[in-house]
């Protein structure tokens, strides 16, 4: 028989890893309600226009990562390699900037998928959390996000995070840059990669991605954005730090930060974290302000900002930083039962417990004492209970710590309220 592989830059993720997957997403979802943010989800497939349009026909999520195909109608699919455009589609076809109020904060997560080269912390099908906030230009809205993103980091327990922060101006300025960009590349542009090439003609701010090394030997001395921010980019750019500075929020601002999606514009931002033994998996969250996305979409012009974190990065990277806190799989209790005459009784005890709430478990093939809390260590129970022939009779169970090897008798009729007070205590 045949033994099947994960397909490349996918992976398979189970107990432990899978569990704190879904911790740090669900702590992330909570983090954002509390910051007034609506659940959404969205098709996993669109049409391919609508992320080619969103994020630039020039980018290198639509020139060489979206997974694209014909469907069975001969209409183009791509598997979304972000949420940010999907949002804002939703948004059109339900009319929520008719029928909610503005802005509207909106949360999501779920898988994503980008035909990337694989390598530590960049998968083909990857999951982001993000947020997007539709609806308002306010400093206040670019500032409450990016204090949101940076807290949540610091809630999950990264101790200390790396924002950098840059404006791209609003389309004047950016529009000036270009210009400047086209006027420095034109003389060397022949020398350079046939992408960039290609990025000079139709937009000149993606040669700053490229990631060939002698390219970027070139794009090192290129002019900066900050140059070409007229007054009122400037003027807004500030109010963000202003706010950001109020609220203890600590960033660096790199003026070579452009970020590679087309609908950004004004304050662009990315968080990095690297660990004390040097880990670096890139960025592990990133987002901007942008103004167009809506109305390109076919709704209304509306001034947003959002990001996404990825949450493959964050979940390695608190394996490596805390591994103490890093959950365990664990059962509250398993249950040792001794002999056939009370497997039913045991069984019983059991669904009792996970009814009051307990995370219990028990064997159901007859096992000797010692194998029973073999398995029960293995599973990393915190209690044994013990459950004979004297115990049924006597309606009294052996309640075991696993952790501190103490045994107390516990009645039938106590053993939820005690289970209660021990668990608690335990934590
Ligand atoms: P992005 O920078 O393309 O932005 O992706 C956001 C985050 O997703 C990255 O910082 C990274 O942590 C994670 N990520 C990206 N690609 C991969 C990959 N191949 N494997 C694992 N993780 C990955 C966006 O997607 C924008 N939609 C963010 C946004 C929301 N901007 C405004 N609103």
């Amino acid at each position: 028989m045949p033994i099947y592989q994960p397909q490349r830059g996918t992976y398979d993720a189970f107990y432990e890893d899978q569990e704190n997957i879904e911790k740090i997403a669900s702590l992330l979802k909570q983090i954002a309600s509390i910051y007034g943010y609506n659940p959404i989800s969205v098709p996993v497939y669109e049409t391919t226009e609508l992320f080619a349009r969103s994020a630039g026909e020039s980018s290198d999520i639509v020139t060489k990562e979206m997974f694209t195909f014909l469907d069975k109608g001969g209409r183009s699919i791509t598997l979304r390699p972000e949420w940010t455009a999907g949002v804002m589609r939703a948004i059109v076809t339900n009319k929520l900037y008719a029928t909610k109020d503005l802005p509207l904060k909106l949360s999501y997560y779920g898988p994503t998928f980008r035909y990337e080269r694989p390598q530590a912390g960049r998968y083909r099908q990857f999951n982001q959390m993000g947020v997007e906030n539709v609806g308002v230009s306010s400093p206040y809205s670019d500032a409450e996000t990016i204090t949101l993103g940076y807290n949540s980091l610091k809630m999950i327990g990264f101790s200390h995070v790396i924002l950098k922060i840059n404006s791209i101006g609003d389309e004047e300025s950016r529009n000036a840059y270009k210009e400047a960009l086209k006027e420095y590349f034109s003389s060397k542009i022949d020398t350079m990669c046939p992408d960039c090439q290609r990025r000079y003609k139709i937009n000149p701010l993606r040669i700053l991605d490229c990631k060939d090394k002698d390219d970027q030997e070139i794009i090192k001395d290129a002019p900066k954005m900050g140059d070409f921010l007229n007054e009122n980019s400037k003027k807004y750019f500030q109010e963000i730090l202003t706010l950001l500075d109020n609220q203890g929020v600590e960033y660096e601002i790199d003026d070579s930060l452009v970020r590679g999606l087309d609908y950004y514009s004004h304050v662009v931002f990315e968080f990095h974290f690297i660990s004390k033994e040097g880990t670096n998996l890139g960025a592990i969250g990133a987002g901007g302000h942008y103004d167009n996305l809506v109305e390109e979409v076919g709704g209304p012009k509306l001034s947003s900002v959002g990001f996404a974190f990825g949450i493959e990065r964050l979940n390695t990277l608190l394996k490596e930083i805390s591994p103490e806190t890093y959950s365990k799989c664990f059962l509250d209790v398993f249950v040792v039962w001794l002999g056939k005459d009370v497997e039913s009784y045991a069984y019983d005890t059991l669904q009792n417990l996970r009814l009051n709430g307990f995370k219990a478990d028990m064997n159901f093939e007859e096992k000797s004492f010692k194998s029973q809390i073999k398995i029960a260590l293995r599973k990393q129970a915190k209690f044994i209970l013990i459950i004979g022939e004297d115990e049924v009779k006597n309606n009294a169970f052996g309640l075991k710590n696993l952790l501190n090897q103490e045994q107390i008798t516990v009645t039938k009729d106590e053993l939820i309220t005690k289970l209660d007070e021990l668990c608690i205590e335990e934590e």
